[in-house]
């Protein structure tokens, strides 16, 4: 995408501003779902416009500050900002990811084997090589599942290593393999670990150690501590157990190797750390629901692929929801989305697609490193529903900031308790609609402004191709609302600083030195000195 025109300098972002100042800013939903609404777009209809089905995921996007105009004009800017270009570019396997200089072929982990056949594609050897980890990573899950001598799988990694496989095997719970109980360690914080450890039988336990690089070092501690406590509940016997009992999910395998770990499973540097669930990174949930329902998994997320790279943009649901983003933070100025899952399996989802959000776009500069003058990720932000509705609610219904919603609802349940889904789904179309419609009261406290806008997208049944094509859903909106503002959305440049200065106080906590720090981190270095 280099030679692109930066959005702000598109004739369709003056366009969109122009928009806003005469339709947007005062648009009114309950004026857009009246009977009398003006343009094609009118009462009924709105809902068949602004809705869509794409693989496995319905979404209604009606009750958003939208109006058809608004929509084109987005399209318009995605075009001339090479949106479609930027994500052919992805697939193609091109080093879009250009501080690194890497590829970012996520969307190669869920492709079907039969494409590597071929070989004109860049990828083509790249496929192999996914195809060939799949089935020994598989195999070993099924191998790990027949084994009722292990009860206890402990995953230890961080941020992509540990938000995604935790969410996942989670939201499918259901479908996990009896007799074993998930576990995941990713705070350095040793209550953690040491909270785990007290409840396992070292030789019942199967240790996953994750990480992209085998670098991190609360990864790396958590798992040197493990092996420690392997080694000393086992004795002599655990040199000749680790095999049995550790397993490394890493692009290093080498620093795995050098770590003591012999069985490891690769990825490639070109599946960034928050894109990595579907790699190796995503055993646990092979283990939990095993290899059919990890291939279902894929095939969900390659379904939505698909229709990422070749719905027609004006029914793509990922590149309307990244516009729609764009146009909530770039126009509107809200500056934060809420996800609101209806599901309790889905507890982990907003957590984990906060990493993707706010570390794939959470950038003040361009591709080239030339700040930018617009706002770029909203803050992602939530809890499942219908919790939410009882803590933070009242500030998405009544506080002084717009904030929309995303909600997420599921058809189907898979439990049998009479009266809890119908409860559930109801209070989804009852958030949706108080959100929009508001009340009067002129009065004061009881009087609800409405025109809030909110966004419901609805799975049939949480399934892993229902989960499958969810993530690679947000994935791909994800990249829509990046390549829109022109950053690179797959480097996290930002968390390096905290992880250099945090060794050299660790340093000094020990030392005492506190020479030439601030005062205030000095003061706070001597009162946590022994
Ligand atoms: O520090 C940020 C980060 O690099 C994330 O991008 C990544 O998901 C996480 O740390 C863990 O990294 P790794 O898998 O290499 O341990």
């Amino acid at each position: 995408m280099t030679g692109t025109t930066r959005c702000d300098r598109t004739p369709a972002w003056a366009a969109l501003q122009a928009h806003f100042a005469v339709a947007g800013k005062g648009f009114d939903l309950r004026q857009a779902f009246s009977a009398n609404a003006i343009g094609p777009a009118k009462g009924a209809q709105r809902f068949a416009n602004f809705s869509q089905q794409a693989p496995y995921v319905f979404a209604d996007l009606s009750k958003n500050l939208i109006d058809e105009q608004t929509e084109s004009l987005l399209q318009m800017l995605a075009q001339q900002c090479g949106l479609e270009a930027h994500r052919d570019a992805m697939f193609a396997g091109q080093k879009i990811n250009t501080t690194e200089q890497r590829a970012v072929m996520h969307f190669l982990l869920r492709q079907p084997a039969q494409q590597a056949g071929d070989p004109a594609q860049p990828w083509h050897d790249a496929l192999a090589e996914v195809h060939s980890t799949l089935s020994s990573m598989l195999a070993y899950a099924e191998q790990v599942r027949a084994d009722d001598s292990i009860t206890d799988v402990v995953n230890i990694g961080i941020g992509g290593s540990d938000l995604g496989p935790q969410m996942a095997v989670l939201a499918l719970a259901e479908f996990s393999v009896p007799g074993k109980r998930f576990h995941f360690v990713s705070n350095v914080d040793g209550h953690e670990l040491a909270g785990i450890l007290s409840q396992l039988d070292a030789e019942k336990t199967l240790f996953l150690v994750a990480s992209k690089t085998f670098t991190t070092p609360e990864t790396m501690t958590n798992a040197l501590s493990a092996k420690r406590w392997f080694e000393a509940q086992q004795g002599a016997a655990a040199a000749s157990k680790i095999g049995r009992h550790f397993a490394a999910l890493t692009s290093n395998v080498a620093g795995a190797q050098a770590f003591g770990i012999t069985t490891t499973f690769g990825f490639w540097d070109w599946v960034g750390g928050r894109y990595s669930l579907m790699s190796a990174i995503g055993l646990p949930l092979a283990i939990s629901i095993g290899a059919a329902g990890f291939k279902e998994f894929l095939a969900g997320a390659h379904a939505m692929d698909e229709h990422f790279r070749s719905a027609p943009a004006a029914r793509n649901l990922p590149i309307r929801l990244g516009l729609l983003d764009v146009w909530y933070r770039n126009f509107h100025g809200f500056s934060s989305r809420s996800l609101a899952p209806y599901h309790s399996g889905l507890q982990r989802l907003p957590a984990y697609l906060q990493q993707l959000e706010m570390e794939s776009n959470g950038k003040r500069v361009d591709r080239r490193g030339a700040a930018l003058p617009f706002d770029t990720a909203p803050v992602l932000w939530g809890e499942p529903g219908s919790n939410g509705q009882h803590a933070y609610f009242q500030m998405l219904h009544q506080g002084t900031e717009v904030v929309p919603v995303e909600f997420v609802a599921v058809k189907k349940a898979s439990h049998t308790l009479p009266g809890h889904h119908e409860k559930l789904l109801a209070n989804v179309l009852a958030q949706a609609q108080a959100l929009m419609l508001g009340q009067a009261d002129a009065g004061g406290h009881r009087d609800f402004p409405g025109n809030r806008p909110s966004t419901v997208l609805l799975l049939d049944e949480l399934t892993p191709a229902s989960l499958g094509a969810l993530i690679a859903l947000q994935e791909h909106r994800v990249f829509v609302s990046g390549a829109i503002w022109g950053i690179n959305s797959f480097d996290q440049w930002g968390v390096e600083l905290g992880k250099v200065l945090a060794k050299d106080v660790e340093a000094r906590l020990a030392s005492g030195d506190a020479t030439g720090l601030d005062a205030s981190t000095a003061g706070l270095l001597q009162k946590l000195r022994p």
